[in-house]
């Protein structure tokens, strides 16, 4: 299915759960509206028998106090998502992190639907510190020079690189499943860089294939997710290790592929996606966006975070 298919296809999902909300309700309702009218007219059927027929004790009125108002209670199911929940319009909620803001939308699958029916201000996508910011030719990370507060080296380093602090054990939760599984070794080639190291990565391709060339490869400066910490370029190490450029045709690059949703993991620059993502295929290039949403995107057969969440093809600088 196209990209615009598709997200119009989640949007009318989203539209048809409303209207099966409203529906409920109005069914509902009705049913009330039914009883007090058969009440009503067993009243006048009282009322309206001869004096023989008539019940011996008077017939029974309702007083208005006396009428017990009938919750009307909707079920909503995982990841149906009602408006923006209690305290996201003001802040609130935003300041109870990203886990506080999975669970208030009833899960990953609530909130991506949410954002995409424009239900959701307190998920911004350009915050860098969130696991699901997008980052993308025409959407600079915010500050410029943004940078996480704790990156380390993870322990399974064997080549170079540092990640974020905080999604280091779901990075070696992947390593081990791939080791684990049969799929050989994997390394981190390169993870966080700051926006001075990526002056320096762009420009080296730069010199190498000229901008356009470089365009297609390699963000410039303030647009890149590794900037973030929550992207990794890996390499299969099968004795000594390959390039990223032969990753995709690797055992490792065939399990990555399939499998790192499982830890939080998205290949975000999939085959096909150039005109949406500017970039050509990366198969060693993961982005942490979290295992629920990660789960998410999986199981809809997603192949960009702008698909996900609605956004702009960007397949070039603005
Ligand atoms: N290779 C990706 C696009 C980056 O430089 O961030
Ligand atoms: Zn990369």
């Amino acid at each position: 299915m196209s990209y615009a298919r598709r997200v119009a296809a989640r949007r009318r999902a989203v539209h048809v759960r409303r209207a099966r909300r409203l529906a409920l309700v109005a069914l509902a309702a009705g049913a009330l509206l039914a009883g007090e009218v058969a009440m009503l007219s067993q009243l006048v059927e009282r009322g309206g028998a001869s004096a023989a027929e008539r019940l011996p004790e008077p017939a029974p009125t309702v007083a208005a106090d006396q009428i017990i108002p009938v919750p009307v209670i909707v079920q909503a199911t995982a990841g149906d998502p009602a408006d923006a929940p209690k305290g996201c319009a003001d802040g609130a909620l935003q300041a109870k992190g990203p886990q506080a803001l999975l669970d208030a939308f009833g899960g990953a699958a609530g909130m991506q639907a949410a954002i995409l029916d424009g239900d959701a201000p307190c998920v911004p996508l350009d915050d860098p510190s969130l696991p699901w910011v997008v980052v993308n030719k025409t959407r600079p990370l915010q500050p410029n020079d943004y940078a996480p507060a704790d990156v380390r080296v993870p322990p399974s380093h064997m080549v170079e690189g540092e990640l974020r602090a905080d999604v280091i054990d779901s990075y070696e939760q992947l390593v081990a499943a791939a080791a684990g599984e049969g799929a050989g070794a994997i390394s981190l080639f390169s993870g966080y860089r700051s926006y001075g190291v990526q002056v320096e990565t762009y420009g080296s391709q730069v010199g190498a294939r000229g901008q356009q060339g470089a365009d297609a490869l390699s963000a410039r400066p303030g647009f890149s997710e590794h900037q973030t910490g929550l992207a990794v370029d890996v390499v299969a190490c099968d004795g000594g290790c390959s390039t990223i450029y032969e990753f995709g045709g690797t055992r490792q690059g065939t399990w990555v592929a399939e499998n790192s949703w499982r830890f939080g993991w998205i290949v975000r620059y999939g085959p096909d996606q150039t005109p949406t993502t500017g970039y050509e295929p990366e198969p060693w290039h993961l982005r942490y966006i979290g295992p629920e949403l990660a789960a998410v995107y999986h199981e809809g057969g997603y192949a960009t975070l702008e698909e996900f969440f609605g956004l702009p093809a960007a397949p070039d600088y603005g």
